[in-house]
C-alpha cells in the first residue's frame, strides 16, 4: 500500500473492529467469576449451617465441637468482603441475584450488616458451648439469610 493516510486510516478501522469484538465477548462474560465468587461464599455458609440445623433438630447426634467449627468458619465467611461478588449490574443467566440491589444498594448493605452482625452472634454462642443460645442465634442467622433473599434474590 502507497497511501500512508489510507494505511493508517484502514489499520484505525481495524484497531475499533477488533476492541468492538473484544469488548463484545467482555460484555457477555465479564460477571462470570464475580457470580461464581459470591455463590461461593454463599454455599459455604449454607452448608455449615444445614450441619447445623441438622444437629438442632436431631437428625444427627448433637455435636458442640462441631457446632463451633461450623459456626466458626460461618462467622469466617462473614468476615470477608462478599460485596466485592456484587459489582454494579452484575446480573447473569447463571445468577439468581435481583436488578434490585442496585437501584437500592443501601438496603442491601444494611442486610448484609445485619447478616454478620448474627453471624458474629452465632460463633459467640456456639464458643460459649450453651445449646438453648446455639439455637437462639441460629434462629436469627436464617433470618438474617432470609431478611437478604427475599427483596435482592429470585
Ligand atoms: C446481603 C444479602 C444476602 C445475605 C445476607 C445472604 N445472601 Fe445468600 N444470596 C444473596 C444473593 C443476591 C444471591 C444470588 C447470587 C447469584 O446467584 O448471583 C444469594 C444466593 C444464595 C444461595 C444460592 C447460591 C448458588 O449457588 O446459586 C445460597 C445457598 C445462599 N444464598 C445461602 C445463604 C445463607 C445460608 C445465608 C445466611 C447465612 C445467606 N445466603 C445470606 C444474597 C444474600
Amino acid at each position: 500500500m502507497h497511501n500512508p493516510v489510507l494505511k493508517s486510516k484502514l489499520s484505525a478501522t481495524l484497531a475499533a473492529a477488533i476492541l468492538l469484538a473484544s469488548t463484545t465477548i467482555l460484555a457477555d462474560e465479564s460477571f462470570e467469576k464475580e457470580i461464581e465468587y459470591r455463590q461461593g461464599a454463599m454455599n459455604i455458609l449454607s452448608w455449615n449451617m444445614k450441619h447445623i440445623g441438622g444437629m438442632l433438630k436431631g437428625k444427627t447426634p448433637y455435636d458442640a465441637e462441631k457446632i463451633k467449627t461450623h459456626a466458626a468458619d460461618i462467622a469466617s465467611v462473614a468476615s470477608l468482603n462478599i460485596m466485592a461478588g456484587f459489582p454494579e449490574d452484575s446480573t447473569g443467566e447463571d445468577s439468581s441475584a435481583l436488578e434490585d440491589i442496585w437501584m437500592d444498594f443501601e438496603n442491601f448493605e444494611q442486610k448484609m450488616a445485619d447478616f454478620k452482625k448474627a453471624a458474629k452472634g452465632m460463633n459467640m454462642a456456639a464458643q460459649s458451648g450453651d445449646k438453648a443460645a446455639v439455637g437462639k442465634a441460629m434462629g436469627a442467622l436464617g433470618k438474617s439469610c432470609k431478611g437478604c433473599h427475599k427483596p435482592f434474590k429470585n
